[in-house]
Parts: C-alpha cells; structure tokens; sequence
C-alpha cells in the first residue's frame, strides 16, 4: 500500500462540474485477469460552468489505459494527460464522445472499493468513490448520467449477470455469454452496480398503489436460500410502508438485492440492484438473532427508502451526505417503529446516539453533520453523519407536524426530483411548507458537538419558574459556539403522577423553545411538580438537571413518556456506579436501593417485556467511562460488576422467577413481543451469572446446548464466556464444532471471546488471530474481533501495561495493507486517547505514532493524525 497523505476538501470551494455526461454505455467484460472495460461516454460542457474553456477532468485509479478516442479518432498524446489518479483532456468541444478502454485487477482488489470478487463472484462497491477504480469518469455525485452496462463473462462459472435497471438483451459466445442491462433514470455514478456469481435466487412479487407489478429478487449463495425470507417480507413491508407514508412509488420493474460476504459496510442502496453485506440481509431462526433478525429489517428498509432519498435526489455533493443518509435513517426509524413498539425502538435509537455519537462529538473526530472539510470522504460515514442527522430530521419533524412535514418532503421530492442538492434544499421545503423560519435551526447543520442543556427550576407561592440554558463545548477546529434553536418538550407531573395542566386551554405538555443562551418559562401550579424534561429526546442535547433520587423513582414509575422513564433509569444505575468507584464497599447498599425500583418494573414487566428489558440494562463499561471526567477503567470495571453482581444477588429469586415465566413454548418467531421477552429472560439471566449463582451456569450450558434458536443460545455462550462460568470452553468448542460452516455464526464466535473483560484476553485475542478462520480480507471477521476487542472490552483493550494497545496497532498495520477504509473505521476506536490518564495515553499515543512511522495509507492517516493531534 502506498504511503497516503491526501489533501484537503473544502465545501466552500465547491464548483459545479465543467463536462456533464448525458449517456453512459459500458462493456465490462469478465476475466481471471485483465477484465477488460470499454466505456462510451457522451460529454457535453455544462451551460451552468463559468470555465467554458476548462479541461475536462476524470478520475481514475489503478486503471490500465489501453486506448482513448474521441468522437471516433484515437486521442493523439498531447491532448491529455494521465496523473496518478487523474485523466485530463484538454481542448474537447462543446459536445463530444469519449470512448476509453482500460483493464483492471478485480481479482487483487482487497480494499472492496469498485469491482472485487468475493467468494468467487464478481461485485461492486462505488459509494462514495470506487466507480473511478472502474473507469475514467467524473466521479462526484453532481453528475448524473443514464447508463447501459453490458456484462460479460464465462457462462458456468457466471451463469448470473446483473446490473442496474432492466435486462434488455442477452447472448452467448460459446462458453461465454453476456447480458445487457438499461437503467432508464439518470443518476451519479456512485450508485453503479454489477454483479456476476452462480447465485440463488427468492423471487417473489409486489403491486404498487398504482397497479405496477414489481419482480422482487434477492439473491445470495445457493446454501443460503433459506435465509431470505425475512428480507423479502421487509421488503415488501418497506414498500408498502413508504406508499402509505411518504406517497412513494417504486419506479422500476425489478428490486434486485445480492448478498455478499466481503463488505465494507452494511448495505448500498444502488439503484434497482442494492449490494448487502450478508450480515444485513440473510436471516434464520437457527443461525440469526433476535437482533439480527431486526437488523435485516432496518437495513433492507434503509437501502429501499434510498430509491428515493438519494437515488431519485441525490447529494450535490459528499458534505451533503446526510442529506440522504440523515433523511434515510430517520425514514427507516419511523418504519422500524410502526412495525415494532414505537417507544421500544426510540430508546434504542437514542440509547446508540447517546453512547456512540455524543461521544464522537466529544473527541478528536468531532464535525458537523454538514462538514465543512475532510481528507478521505470514506471516513465520514459516521454516526454523527447518519444518526445525529435523523435526529435534525426529527426535529423538523417535531416542529412542523406530521402534515406540513409531508406537505415538506412532497416538496422537496418534486421540486428536485433528478437533481442534485444540499441539505440546505431541503430545510427550504420544510419552512416553505411549514411556513416556519428556519435560520437559527440551520446551525445544527454546520455546528458541531453536543449541547448541553442544563435546566434549573424553583417554585414558591403557586408559581414554577423553570430556566434553560445551553452552552455547546468547543470541538476541533470550532472553538466557538452559537446557540440553537433546542425545542424542549415538557410535561410537568403532578404527585399522583399525572401530567398537570400547564395553561389557560388545560394543555399537558409543550414544547419549550430555547433559543437564546438562556431562557425562563412560568406556569402557575398549586404544588411543586416533577419536571419530565426533554420528552421523546426531542432535541440531541446532553441534559443537566438535579434529579433527586426521589424524582427519578417517581419518573420511572409514572412518567408517560417511554424515554424519560429509560433516562430516568439510567440516572439511576449511572450515579450508583459512580458512587461505587470511589467507595467500593458500598455495593450492597446501592443494590438494596434499587431492588425496590427494580422489582416495580419486573412487577409490570408482563405490559410490555422489551421495555422491561431495557429498563433493566445496566449500563455497559464504556458508557459508564464515557459520563467521567477521565476514564478509570478498572474503576468502572469493578464498580459496574459489583452492581451487577449485587443486583444479582439481591434479587435472585425475582430473577429466576423472570427466567420461568419467560420461558416461550412453541417454535421461535422473530415477532416484538416474543423479542421482548427473551430479552427480558436473558437480562434476569445476566444479573443471576453477574452474581455466581449456583445454578445459573448449569442452566446456561443447557440453554447453549438445547438451544432452538440462535438468540437463545448465543445469549447463554455470551454470558457462560463473559462471566468465566464453568462449561464456558465447552460450549465454546461444542458451539464451534456446530456452527464452524457458517461464516455469520462463527463471527459471534469469535466476538464472545473478544469481549470477556480481563487483561489475559489480549492473549485469547492473539490465539484467535492465528486461527484458520481468521482472515483480515474479511471485514466482518475482522470487527468481530478486533472491533470487539477495542471497542467493547475496556479491560482488555487498556490492558495495564499497554499491551492492549500494542497489538491493536500491530493488527491496524496488517489490515491497512489490505484494506484502508475498514482500518481507518476500526482506526476510531482509539479516539478517546485524550480521556485516558497520563500512563496509558503515553502508551497509546507511542503506540500510535509507531504506527504512523510505517506506511500507512490516506483514510487511517487522516484518523491517526486527528486523534494524535487531540492530545497537545
Ligand atoms: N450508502 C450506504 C448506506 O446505505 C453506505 C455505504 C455502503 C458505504 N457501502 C459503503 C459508504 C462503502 C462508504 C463506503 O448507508
Ligand atoms: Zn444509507
């Protein structure tokens, strides 16, 4: 790999393209070595360039130049110019066609990034810019073209050939044959796809609203056929869903979905022919989990809602990423939601923006949701990106209204349908629409960090007078900060627990406004209420409030609102483990405190078990470190099992009381409630292995081993290995010994072992490494267990000795040779380096520029130097 240093994009040095492409034809022909791809490209200058006289720029990389013609006539030499990832021809005319040949390796391509093979078939990858790695081309997402892609290849060994659109014609060449696909809608290149493999295929079919018949094909290795049901259900849920919501019809005549084992990330929504990684579209009882089983759900509405918000309107450009995937995730939200309990899936959203992104924006990688710079676009996949994105979404959701948000997003889709804009389009809908002013909102775009919002409150002779102010801590490169519009939503709880009027209309909740640094608000009451304060996480902000214990109990019992309840628990377990790091000895206490807030939501848990479960997920290690001013890893290690394990104890019988009565007869469903109840059985499980109970390990061995249903028997091999209980290398062989065939099954494998907390797991970690099944071209073997390790597992990752840290790095090297993007993502895992104490940030920051010596390409470069950087 050669040693990277990229440079610097800036958004306010954007400029529209100088050469658009109308019509695209390409011919990829299919070898063992030297695929070949002639593309025929018709270019005409764009009226809106102010450059009329401008070279005509194309990107290209590791291509293999064999000819170049212009409008019929071989190119001489002089009129362009190959750079080592750009071709520039000077002196086109106004309109011309440009045809080039180039041959490619997609046999050594490990970086998965344009066309690669995986498990023997031919795949692509182009988001964000992998379609130069295909063909020159300009490839930015402000160009829009109509392709038609002929694929060809040996007919045995590829006797499938797919790519975008429709198949208009196919033939044969002796042992080879070739198929041609038209894709009638014109789009940018990053959602180019091409498929070639012997795959099976589910077929099935779905009428629109308006009466089309769409031919539904999900396609994967024949031996997972039987794993595609769930996805095509979803699919046709998905679309459904997003007729009834948004007024969105399918637009071609075939969905086409094909798994792959060698992915990069999760999904990739290109047009009529999305790319999943295995890990989000293949799904059975006995090789899937409950998660699983919801993520293919997500994922598989995700990449269809893209048809629209992304596909049909695109990005102008990559820092208006979110544009598609805020907008996106918040529609795949909303759909996940109406299929599932609504408040169920918010707390989970909010839970994996609260750990994950607010701590994005606490460290070295903090930006914008619309960046203003970057070096490798590839590294700002990010949940700030994605899920802080939906999040402003949501708000403008919240403050329009169901209706007017519609009228907005029915705007936004036909005003733009075909184009290519900004997120600052499609705030303009929502205020057309809404008939709102958004100025001061559009800050959350281009502001980065979590705001803080600290709320303060007095009453005194019937009046409550409640102030808010905010105040958003400096991040890298933005040092200050502007207020934001922060909608607050408030109810005020009366003793009984019921929502008081707070106005003249007798109205029980509000949303509060705040837009200035601080603000005041008065409501006459007769008693002191309990504020529930920031109902349904109306605005991603980090809350300060002086709870009282008191006040939290009583919110968790009596709030309406399923996220206040959720943060008023996590208050709870959060201050007790605190306590519990500087005085040890007080477990038992803090457990006797508990038991009763505790025992109150097993008492209602049969209402609804998955928000049971929830309310009884202590923290994990990493968001407990995450809330201190420094992060104490063995302190928080020891504070948060003590808890645990007293909370076990405390509570035993309640405990296997739960484990019986959520004991399911009858075969296995993926289905909400079934969901909820597992994890509600395997929560009162993992309290019972947090405390050695004498019978729980017996017990788990026997659930591992009888097991009908992945989610129960990975479950109880997570918690046999977690907790270090008798039977654990056991069930690990016997699980290995079933389960050694199935890539997906075997990727758990390896991640319950990297999580077990404990310095000897660098060892375990090191072992794995050498095993057979371990193979740094996979990326979802290599996060299932490096990924695991340093992200999930303080007390191994921070080993005391910087051990830890010296393997990881030394593996970061490794996977950098073969694949850039996946390094540099697994490269964040070392960005709270300016939260650890002197001793292992020393260790970490030696290992790191160790790591940096070596060659290393742009995308971990970029990260490296980011966090590097933080320390000083
Ligand atoms: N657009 C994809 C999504 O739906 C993201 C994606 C898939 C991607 N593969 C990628 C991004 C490779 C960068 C590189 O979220
Ligand atoms: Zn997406």
């Amino acid at each position: 790999m050669r040693d990277g240093q990229a440079a610097t994009i800036r958004l306010q040095d954007y400029q529209v393209p100088a050469f658009l492409v109308d019509d695209v034809a390409l011919d990829v022909d299919l070898r063992d070595s030297g695929t070949r791809v002639s593309a025929s490209l018709q270019l005409r200058r764009n009226p809106a360039s102010k450059t009329a006289s401008g070279d005509c720029v194309l990107n290209g990389v590791g291509l293999t130049l064999v000819s170049i013609v212009v409008d019929g006539e071989t190119l001489p030499a002089s009129r362009y110019e190959q750079g080592g990832e750009t071709l520039v021809i000077r002196d086109l005319p106004q309109a011309c066609r440009l045809d080039t040949v180039v041959t490619i390796e997609p046999q050594e391509n490990t970086a998965l990034e344009g066309l690669y093979v995986s498990k023997g078939m031919f795949c692509t990858q182009c988001e964000a810019e992998g379609f130069r790695r295909i063909t020159f081309f300009p490839d930015r997402p402000d160009v829009l073209s109509r392709f038609v892609t002929t694929v060809r290849a040996d007919k045995a060994r590829y006797p499938v050939l797919l790519s975008n659109g429709n198949p208009v014609a196919q033939g044969e060449e002796g042992a080879r044959h070739w198929v041609r696909w038209e894709d009638p809608f014109p789009k940018p290149c990053y959602l180019f796809a091409l498929v070639a493999g012997d795959l099976a295929c589910l077929e099935d079919s779905y009428r629109t609203g308006s009466g089309r018949d769409v031919s539904l094909r999900i396609y994967a290795e024949p031996r997972d056929l039987d794993k595609l049901d769930h996805a095509m259900a979803s699919l046709k849920a998905s679309m459904a869903w997003d007729e009834k919501t948004y007024g969105l019809e399918y637009d071609l005549d075939i969905y086409m979905i094909v798994a792959v084992s060698h992915f990069n990330m999760g999904a990739m929504e290109n047009k009529g022919l999305n790319i999943f990684n295995t890990a989000c579209v293949l799904a059975h009882p006995r090789t899937t989990t409950d998660a699983g089983f919801q993520r293919v759900e997500a994922v598989v509405a995700h990449e269809y809602f893209h048809n629209w918000s992304g596909n049909r309107v695109t990005c102008r450009d990559w820092f208006q990423l979110s544009l598609k995937e805020g907008f996106t995730v918040f529609r795949d939200q909303s759909f996940s939601a109406d299929m599932n309990s609504a408040a169920v899936k918010r707390v989970e959203d909010v839970d994996m923006l609260r750990t994950v992104q607010f701590a994005e924006d606490r460290g070295p990688m903090a930006h914008p949701v619309r960046p203003a710079e970057y070096q490798k676009i590839d590294n700002f996949y990010t949940v700030t990106i994605y899920e802080k994105g939906a999040e402003l979404v949501r708000m403008q959701y919240n403050l329009l209204g169901p209706e007017a948000f519609r009228r907005g997003s029915d705007l936004y889709f036909s005003r733009f349908d075909g184009q290519a804009v900004t997120t600052d389009d499609f705030v303009a809908c929502m205020e057309e629409a809404g008939g709102v002013d958004l100025s001061q909102f559009r800050r959350w775009y281009s502001q980065a960090g979590t705001p803080q919002l600290t709320a303060r409150d007095h009453w005194e002779d019937g009046l409550y007078t409640l102030t808010l102010s905010q105040q958003t801590p400096p991040t890298p490169g933005q040092p200050d900060k502007a207020p934001l519009l922060v909608p607050v939503a408030l109810a005020l709880l009366g003793p009984d627990g019921q929502r008081l009027p707070i106005n003249e209309a007798g109205d029980t909740a509000t949303v509060l406004a705040l837009s200035g640094s601080e603000q005041q608000w008065q409501f006459a009451l007769p008693q002191r209420p309990v504020p529930s304060l920031l109902r349904g996480f109306s605005a991603p902000v980090e809350l300060d409030y002086p709870y009282t214990p008191e006040q939290l109990h009583f919110l968790l019992a009596h709030d309406d609102d399923g996220y206040c309840r959720w943060d008023a628990a996590q208050r709870l377990y959060h201050g007790a483990i605190r306590r519990l790091i500087k005085a040890p000895g007080l477990a038992e206490q803090e457990a006797a405190a508990l038991a009763p807030v505790l025992g109150e939501v097993l008492a209602r848990a049969a209402d609804d078990p998955a928000e049971a479960a929830l309310l009884l997920a202590v923290p994990g290690e990493v968001a407990v470190g995450d809330q201190l001013p420094q992060m104490d890893v063995e302190g928080v290690h020891r504070a948060r099992s003590a808890l645990a394990s007293a909370l076990g104890r405390a509570m035993a019988a309640r405990w296997w009381e739960q484990v019986e009565a959520c004991a399911l007869p009858g075969p296995y469903r993926p289905e909400a409630r079934d969901i909820g109840i597992r994890s509600l059985r395997h929560r009162a499980l993992a309290f019972l292995a947090a405390a050695g109970d004498a019978r729980v390990a017996d017990f788990l061995v026997r659930l591992c081993d009888t097991a009908d249903n992945m989610t129960d028997e990975l479950g109880a091999l997570r918690l046999l290995c977690h907790f270090r209980l008798p039977g654990a290398e056991a069930a690990l062989a016997g699980f290995a010994a079933r389960w050694h065939d199935e890539d997906l099954v075997m990727d758990q494998w390896f991640a319950a072992q990297a999580s077990v907390p404990g310095a000897d797991t660098v060892h375990r970690v090191e072992a794995l490494l050498a095993h057979p099944a371990f193979d740094y071209r996979v990326p979802n073997r290599v996060r299932a267990l490096l990924g695991t390790f340093a992200g999930a597992n303080l007390t191994a990752f921070h080993a005391a000795d910087g051990q830890g840290y010296r393997l990881y790095t030394r593996c970061l090297a490794q996977l950098d040779q073969v694949n850039p993007q996946v390094a540099a993502r697994m490269g964040n895992a070392c960005a709270r380096l300016p939260r650890l104490p002197a001793e292992p940030a020393g260790q970490l920051s030696q290992a790191l520029q160790g790591l940096l010596a070596g060659t290393v390409s742009a995308n971990l470069r970029e990260v490296l130097e980011r966090i590097l950087a933080a320390r000083h």
